[in-house]
């Protein structure tokens, strides 16, 4: 059996660009192995809280000098932190708000993102412990010109911070899908996006 664990931040329900991206990337893993257990988190729905000081005392504290208020700040942590070392596949779904990625999002990140735990670090570095996983990103962006040499490629705090933080936390293998222009394209021109990024998912995606 493979296990996904689902991340969705979008705050919007049917409609959302993102969520619809991760739909089609999770039919896909379903087609290829039936036998996959799925867990999932929508951020909106079940809100993170941002960590507090007692939750810092906790990450730098080691567990054996532990006091029950560290144990009750660290326990959400420890929860989503298991979540992701038990899965084969994170697919993360975000749409980019204010160039970055949504708050939602960002509290997840804050929690899971621990050191000893999903990092380490000694004088010669960081390494990232988090390995063997393969993570696959579903993007959305009310603009264009955010990826490549776009216009908007500086403005973009988003995708390479994604990126970036995947691999800080030991995951190399990372797939990245996404819908640019939701904001400003009609109709037409948003279906047609949705229909080539069904077909990319499909290829890049499907097991011989
Ligand atoms: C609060 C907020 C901030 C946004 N900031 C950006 C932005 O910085 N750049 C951009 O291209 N689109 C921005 N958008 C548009 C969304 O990223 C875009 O509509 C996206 O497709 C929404 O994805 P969803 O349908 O999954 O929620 C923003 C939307 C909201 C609501």
């Amino acid at each position: 059996m493979s296990s996904l664990l689902r991340i969705d931040s979008s705050p919007r329900g049917a409609g959302s660009h993102s969520k619809f991206i991760a739909d089609t990337i999770q039919k896909q893993l379903v087609i290829n192995t039936a036998d996959i257990k799925i867990c999932q988190r929508d951020l909106s729905l079940q809100e993170i809280p941002s960590i507090s000081q007692a939750t810092i005392t906790g990450f730098f504290t080691p567990k054996e000098n532990f006091t029950s208020e560290l144990v009750k700040a660290t326990l959400l942590s420890d929860q989503l932190i298991k979540e992701v070392k038990s899965a084969d596949t994170i697919l993360i779904s975000a749409p980019i708000y204010n160039f970055g990625v949504p708050s939602s999002l960002k509290a997840w990140i804050d929690q899971i993102v621990r050191v000893s735990e999903t990092f380490s670090f000694n004088e010669t570095g960081f390494s990232g412990l988090v390995r063997g996983k393969k993570a696959i990103l579903a993007l959305s962006y009310g603009a264009q010109g955010y990826v490549g040499n776009g216009d908007l490629s500086s403005m973009n705090f988003f995708e390479p911070y994604l990126v970036a933080l995947l691999k800080f936390i030991g995951i190399e293998d990372i797939a990245v899908f996404r819908l640019e222009g939701t904001s400003i394209l009609d109709e037409e021109g948003l279906s047609k996006q949705k229909y080539a990024l069904q077909t990319q998912i499909k290829n890049s995606l499907e097991v011989n």
